[in-house]
């Protein structure tokens, strides 16, 4: 089994080594090969996401990944920005369907900014597009006849692209409640009439799956309202990132949710993947050891759900977050004073 490792800027470097520690204390045997990815890449290479790296991503089972962004990097042109690192992973892999799960841990309802007897009730399941909207769409900046500078993202999903994430929403809600919401902005938008139509014509396969749909606005609206309603939600690139970030605020810290972003290669093992925390590189903080690895190391227990069929080795860490969190054990992203290695060593002494 073969990891690739791509622990990028910021506290990407932290919270990937404490992951890397956990790995390291279960029993199977895997090969791991680092490479440079965002501002890091750029200031070693030229290039925020250099060849090599590719390379490494396409011959390993699945890829952990720290995080990208850099200020230093924020006024290069747009291709050799740190984003586009995951960008052209993403797209250079195939991964289009991206999983973020968001639960209240046992014990953790107070830290939510929702009331706990609203926020306890949060288990659901964010199916995001990832390789097609407005992130990928024409895009560029000119002038126009009054001589106004514009700026401009052409939004688009083509039938085939919406089918396969639908399908994708199904199978998840198969697995779990068999609630599937679809969230778009058909109202307004002739991308979202489509994205819903297809979506409609899929559910032909999945009968038994209960399909609704929600325009993105409202769906922000009751995510904070009545979160327990939701069990999958997919919807597209754009707002997939706004309501990821949004329900990890309503499940108490988004240092606590993990993504597992897949395509359709096979690997020996599962599922070719890559796996990373929803969180940035939070320069902020970056170099002080205090971030909170947790949302890093559940997503080294989704590598090894999808990609490497290690669901008991997946559990079993999954069980020690929870069982550190609920001892106590909180970042300081949780109002907590725990530092990134003690976290750490909280998960490894549960596990
Ligand atoms: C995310 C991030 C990325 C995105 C950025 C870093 C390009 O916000 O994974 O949610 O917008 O997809
Ligand atoms: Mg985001």
């Amino acid at each position: 089994m073969k990891i690739a490792v791509f622990a990028g800027d910021g506290i990407g470097p932290e919270v990937t080594a404490q992951a890397l520690r956990v790995l390291d204390a279960l029993p199977i045997k895997v090969s791991l090969i680092e490479g440079d990815v965002g501002g890091v890449a750029y200031k070693r290479h030229g290039l925020p996401l250099p060849a090599e790296t590719l390379v490494a991503a396409r011959e390993a089972d699945a890829i952990l990944f720290g995080a990208v962004g850099d200020f230093d990097c924020d006024h290069l042109e747009r291709h050799l920005r740190p984003e586009q690192a995951i960008l052209g992973l993403r797209s250079e892999l195939g991964l289009f369907a991206n999983l973020r799960p968001a639960k209240v841990f046992p014990g953790m309802e107070g830290h939510s900014a929702l009331k706990p007897e609203i926020a306890g009730a949060i288990d659901l399941l964010i199916v995001r597009e990832l390789n097609g909207d407005v992130y990928f769409g024409e895009k560029g900046t000119r002038t126009t006849a009054q001589g106004l500078r514009e700026g401009y993202d052409i939004m688009s999903y083509d039938e085939g692209e919406v089918r396969r994430i639908a399908i994708a929403g199904f199978e998840a809600a198969r697995k779990r409640r068999g609630k599937l919401c679809s969230v778009d902005k058909a109202n307004v938008l002739e991308t979202s009439q489509l994205w819903r139509d297809v979506v409609i014509e899929t559910h032909a396969d999945y009968a038994d799956v209960e399909l609704s749909h929600m325009y993105v606005d409202n769906a922000a609206m009751q995510l904070v309202k009545s979160p327990g309603q939701f069990d999958v939600v997919v919807t597209g690139n754009l707002f997939g990132d706004i309501l990821s970030d949004q329900a990890s605020m309503c499940v108490g810290s988004i240092g606590l949710l993990a993504s597992a972003s897949l395509g359709e290669r096979k690997t020996a093992y599962g599922t070719f993947g890559l796996y990373e925390p929803i969180h940035g590189s939070a320069p902020d903080i970056a170099g002080k050891g205090i971030a909170n690895p947790m949302a890093t190391i559940l997503s080294l227990a989704e590598l090894l759900r999808h990609s490497l069929g290690e669901e008991q080795q997946a559990a079993r860490i999954e069980a020690a977050v929870a069982a550190a969190l609920a001892d106590g054990v909180l970042g300081g992203d949780l109002g907590g004073t725990a530092n990134c290695s003690e976290i750490g060593d909280a998960v490894l002494t549960r596990l």
